[in-house]
């Protein structure tokens, strides 16, 4: 590999899993972990396989299909987790276990109770077990921004030693600037007499804002891997965001003369799809990926575009896979076929039966709205792919409501095939709607979040709804999308649901503070 070439490790569904309220099944990982080997990405981070049976099973089943890039488990450092991370990765081209430990005085001190020696031990023990199980190893030392200089670099040097290939000082709670974390990542350089027997990597979360520019920063100090995820997912604000810190390196090789494997074109494909799986809506003015990246609203604006693109866009919708502008607007005489290929040019490709799925949904929908925007097309995939198999399914529903109360729904769901039917009043038609789902499927989650936006301009458009829930500390989110906005909303709190009832099947993964 080419001393310039940057590495690009995907944690979209390991520490991008652990956002809150983001919950992925094993089926939606697959369709990551595939899209992102298809995308060039060279590690994925499939998960952590002690900290559920759910967890290794989907690095397990990860790692048996991607054929292209390494596959990495996480564990902590201890002889078990490594052990179970390597049993997950058995099936791997190229398996990779990661292990971490925390390095920081702080955490030593509070959440280990440890004292450097021992971390250092632990260090050189788990590593060296690591790598009597695998090849390919990489270290973390959790909280290197915050960690003691001298300290790190022994650390290092001791995890290189023991055969580390790959060593990342992971910004873990997003405190680093990129001066810091350029001279720290240059210290290591200059002081750990081995460092050239391993890759520098560099893992920033974004509490600052910043995960994107420190990790620019530590690659021109010498870093050479990347890790990020898709959409900037990530515990609390989130990690490095994938598509602005490969669009960067991409549009600025003048001043960043760094390549990676990334065919950037299936940019946009990969980020809608995890927005659809997490139930995670993009910001509008997100860069890269959000609605308005590439949209100009004043007129001087788009009249020098049309006059010559470069004067406002500093790279092309295509290279991130956004379809050429289309003249075509669907509507109720489309067929299956044209819904198909504005599909695919929108970047979601669907299987026979989720099209069928979507088909009907768009008929549905065409017969109630005369022109179907891209915008539809997609609210619409979202709310129908991926819930065939769902143990709850709204039916239908009609409500009552104004200014004459009282408010009533009369609610009929879907519950493991049995058709359940409610009446129920409310404080307005939503809070009647939810009352009705609360009484076919008793459940005690609480409702902490209901947002409603229109997907299109008109009266007509379709509300996108997204409902967060609550239950023991676990949150879900749900998605739902329906010109009628009752509808829409039930449909988001039964997405909720479904999703929960996944959850409650799976492990609390004890004391995961990666
Ligand atoms: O943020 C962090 O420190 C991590 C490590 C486990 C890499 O996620
Ligand atoms: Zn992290």
């Amino acid at each position: 590999m080419s001393s310039n070439r940057v590495i690009i490790f995907d944690t979209t569904l390991r520490d991008g899993e652990q956002s809150p309220g983001a919950s992925m099944n094993l089926d939606e990982k697959l369709k990551i972990a595939i899209a992102l080997d298809e995308m060039g990405v060279d590690v994925i981070e499939a998960g952590f396989p002690i900290a559920s049976n759910g967890d290794f099973e989907a690095v397990r089943t990860i790692a048996g299909r991607v054929r292209n890039a390494a596959v990495a488990g996480l564990s902590r450092a201890n002889a078990k987790d490594i052990d179970r991370a390597a049993e997950a990765l058995k099936g791997a081209v190229r398996p990779r276990i990661h292990t971490f430990i925390s390095t920081s005085p702080l955490h030593m001190k509070y959440k280990l109770q440890m004292e450097p020696e021992a971390v250092l031990q632990h260090v050189i023990d788990s590593v060296s077990h690591a790598r009597n199980l695998c090849d390919d190893v990489e270290w973390s030392a959790e909280d290197g921004s915050r960690t003691d200089a001298d300290f790190l670099a022994r650390c290092v040097e001791a995890a290189i030693r023991a055969g580390a290939r790959t060593v990342n000082i992971p910004d873990t709670v997003g405190y680093t600037i990129p001066e810091e974390y350029a001279d720290l990542i240059r210290m290591l350089m200059n002081r750990v007499p081995n460092i050239d027997q391993a890759v520098i990597s560099v893992h920033c979360h974004n509490d600052l804002g910043l995960a994107v520019a420190n990790s620019l920063a530590a690659v021109a100090a010498g870093a050479r891997q990347i890790e990020c995820t898709i959409n900037g997912l990530g515990e609390r604000a989130g990690n490095c965001s994938l598509e602005e810190v490969v669009m960067a390196l991409r549009t600025r090789p003048d001043r960043m003369p760094y390549t990676t494997g990334v065919k950037t074109e299936h940019i946009t494909k990969l980020s809608r799809l995890v927005s659809t799986v997490t139930g995670f809506p993009v910001q509008p003015n997100k860069a890269i990926v959000g609605a308005n990246a590439f949209a100009h609203e004043s007129g001087i604006h788009q009249d020098g575009v049309l006059k010559h693109a470069a004067t406002y866009e500093i790279m092309t919708p295509e290279s991130v896979g956004l379809p050429p502008r289309s003249n075509i607007v669907l509507g109720k005489l489309s067929g299956r076929h044209a819904f198909k290929q504005r599909l695919k040019e929108l970047g979601v490709e669907l299987g026979d039966n989720a099209l069928n799925d979507a088909f009907k949904r768009f008929k549905d929908l065409a017969d109630r709205k005369r022109q179907i925007y891209d915008e539809d097309l997609l609210a619409l995939v979202e709310d129908t792919v991926g819930r065939a198999n769902d143990t709850v399914q709204f039916v239908r529903m009609r409500v009552t409501c104004g200014s004459e109360g009282p408010q009533e729904a009369v609610l009929t769901l879907d519950v493991d095939g049995t058709p359940r039917s409610v009446t129920a009043q409310g404080n307005g038609p939503v809070d009647a709607a939810f009352n009705g789902v609360r009484a076919i499927v008793p459940h005690e989650a609480r409702l902490q979040l209901y947002q409603v936006h229109a997907v299109t301009e008109g009266t007509d458009a379709q509300a996108e709804v997204t409902v967060r829930l609550e239950e023991d500390g676990k949150t879900v989110n749900g998605q739902g999308a329906d010109p009628d906005t009752i509808v829409a909303s039930v449909r988001a709190y039964v997405h909720a649901l479904n999703k929960l009832l996944v959850k409650r099947q799976r492990t609390a993964p004890e004391a995961m503070t990666a």
